[in-house]
């Protein structure tokens, strides 16, 4: 199974293991991993899943397509790097992806 880490804006490192298949945000929400809110369930609609791809990541990881674009809008702190993570499915391609929690969601 694909592993995510997780960095917390406090620097706490969280370890999970992903379903193939499954998003960066379920899998957060599955180990709980703090700062993760997810209020839409993953339909790309609260920006409360917002996360920023370590640049080592973030070709990997794609970038937004043009409606998770348009929610980022609404996500707090924005950089190039940001992602909503509902929109990233896991894959052995994206296994040991690294991710930071922004410190506050929109
Ligand atoms: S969970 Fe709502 S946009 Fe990702």
């Amino acid at each position: 199974m694909p592993k995510i880490t997780f960095i917390t804006a406090d620097g706490a490192r969280h370890d999970v293991e992903a379903a193939s298949g499954a998003t960066v945000m379920e899998s957060a929400i599955k180990h709980m991993v703090p700062g993760i809110e997810a209020e839409c369930g993953g339909a790309c609609a609260c920006a409360t899943c917002h996360v920023y791809v370590d640049e080592e990541w973030s070709a990997r990881a794609g970038s937004p397509d043009p409606m998770e674009e348009d929610m980022l809008d609404f996500a707090y702190d924005v950089k190039p790097n940001s992602r909503l993570s509902c929109q990233i499915k896991m894959s052995d391609e994206l296994d040991g992806i690294v991710v930071h929690v922004p410190e506050r969601q929109a």
